[in-house]
């Protein structure tokens, strides 16, 4: 579970500072699929960081699973995000020179994972998100809506507890949001907390909840 308690965030110094989140308390409970919602600026990104342990807090608490992560050393950081979340970054945070294949099987690197294993869920993953046309070619050929559609893939092959998406669907049409919002359903159906960033209100709609900042 997560729990954030009374959190804060500022950026910058005193008389050119920016402080997020306003003593910000929620919790979000395991196998939860929920939206974080708010205009543009107001620290949707940062929340995503601080959750998938990239960003620390300025004040309040922070705990996953009733450990305080809040208090976590970089190295104690480093191996929650390996074992505990998945991201997709906003913008997609995949690697040029690699293939669609090699760039989903990079988390796997991390983790004791059987290689022919890792292929055929890359594949099944791809099928679902119907771009396994895509298998061999080169991330910079691909379009925004490919791109994206491959940082979802590479986010889904670890089967991490908890899942997050920084408005996973801004580069799509809308029969591949409805697509991707159903698979990100059946994943959460798996157990998977998944907790979605988007502006589109039938995005959210398709969570158990929304959390607006
Ligand atoms: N590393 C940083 N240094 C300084 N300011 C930052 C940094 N990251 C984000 N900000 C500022 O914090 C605010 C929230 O940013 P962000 O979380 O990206 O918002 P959102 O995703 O909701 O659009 C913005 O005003 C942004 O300029
Ligand atoms: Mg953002």
């Amino acid at each position: 579970m997560i729990e954030m308690k009374k959190i804060n965030k500022i950026f910058g110094k005193e008389n050119n500072s920016r402080v997020l989140f306003d003593d910000l308390s929620f919790k979000i409970n395991d196998g939860e699929m929920v939206a974080i919602m708010g205009k543009s600026g107001c620290g949707k990104t940062t929340l995503l960081n601080i959750i998938g342990g990239l960003e620390s807090l300025s004040s309040g608490q922070y705990l996953f699973d009733s450990c305080d992560v809040s208090q976590y050393s970089e190295k104690e950081l480093l191996k929650f995000r390996r074992h505990n979340v998945s991201f997709i970054f906003q913008n997609f945070a995949l690697i040029n020179e690699y293939s669609v294949m090699d760039n989903i099987l990079l988390p796997l690197e991390y983790k004791y994972f059987n290689k022919k294993d890792g292929k055929k869920r890359a594949i099944e993953l791809l099928n679902n998100l119907g771009i396994n046309y895509l298998i061999k070619h080169k991330i910079e050929y691909l379009s925004g809506g490919e791109k994206q559609r491959v940082a979802v893939a590479r986010a889904l092959i670890t089967n991490s507890k908890v899942v997050l998406a920084d408005e996973p669907t801004g580069a799509l049409d809308e029969k591949s949001s409805i697509d991707l919002m159903n698979l990100f359903k059946s994943i959460n159906k798996l157990g998977v907390s998944v907790i979605i960033v988007t502006h589109d209100i039938d995005v959210a709609n398709y969570c158990d909840r929304i959390i607006k900042l």
